[in-house]
């Protein structure tokens, strides 16, 4: 399945992305001010789940620099410290991503850059803010995380309002009628199908696509969420 993230997503900020990052930079100080002054410690968990190569190729930066000018901001200003996490799965990017985390690092930013899926980290992460408020940022190019996952986390793991918890995530509806066409494509396939009833947790979702008028599934497109 196409990542979305081919061809010049790097070289500079297309318009769903200057939105996303619009939101990142305004919410996440907002959350990190409110509730890390009243947090035990004065900590504050973050995790960029799918994080990309962290700046753009012109120099711009992209949501990892987001969080860690936010992270760095928060630790010299407020005396808060703002524990970031950052999962990446290709290694070209992750190899990009790592070099920005480390110039933060060097200035004492709390931040850990992983290479891999993001299910992968997600318990360590859970696990790092017990007792601090939490942030998830999830901007996946294609499917999201299994629904059954997110309710484990949201609603059992962190179902107290506190420390709160807080998720931004990214659903990108392109992505969605490409995934969904699967449904009506005779080129689709039975894995893309079963992604899909994990993210929307069921089938529920088959009806409407059969129905629906929408591109056909093509699989491999990107596209620049
Ligand atoms: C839309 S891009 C991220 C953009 C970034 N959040 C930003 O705004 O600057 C999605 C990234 O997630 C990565 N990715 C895809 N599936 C992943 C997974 N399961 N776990 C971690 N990263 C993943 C892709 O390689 C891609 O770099």
């Amino acid at each position: 399945m196409s990542t979305g993230t081919g061809g010049d997503y790097w070289k500079d900020k297309g318009l769903p992305s200057i939105f996303k990052h619009e939101l990142l930079k305004r919410y996440l100080p907002q959350f990190g001010g409110m509730t890390g002054s009243q947090s035990q410690d004065k900590r504050v968990v973050y995790l960029d789940g799918y994080a990309g190569e962290g700046r753009y190729e012109n120099g711009d930066p992209a949501s990892t620099e987001i969080a860690l000018r936010v992270a760095s901001h928060f630790r010299a200003q407020h005396g808060i410290t703002v524990e970031c996490f950052f999962t990446e799965a290709q290694q070209k990017s992750f190899d990009r991503l790592h070099q920005v985390v480390e110039q933060y690092r060097a200035d004492g930013v709390l931040a850990h850059a992983r290479r891999g899926e993001v299910d992968g980290v997600l318990d360590t992460v859970i696990q790092r803010a017990g007792g601090a408020p939490l942030f998830l940022f999830l901007d996946p190019c294609g499917l999201v995380l299994p629904q059954n996952r997110l309710v484990d986390v949201l609603a059992r793991q962190r179902r107290q309002t506190k420390p709160p918890t807080e998720l931004l995530m990214n659903f990108s509806m392109m992505a969605v009628w490409r995934l969904g066409g699967h449904v009506r494509s005779p080129h689709g396939t039975e894995r893309a199908l079963q992604r899909f009833d994990d993210m929307c947790g069921g089938t529920w979702w088959r009806e409407y696509f059969a129905e629906a008028a929408a591109p056909k599934a093509k699989v491999g497109a990107a596209d620049r969420s």
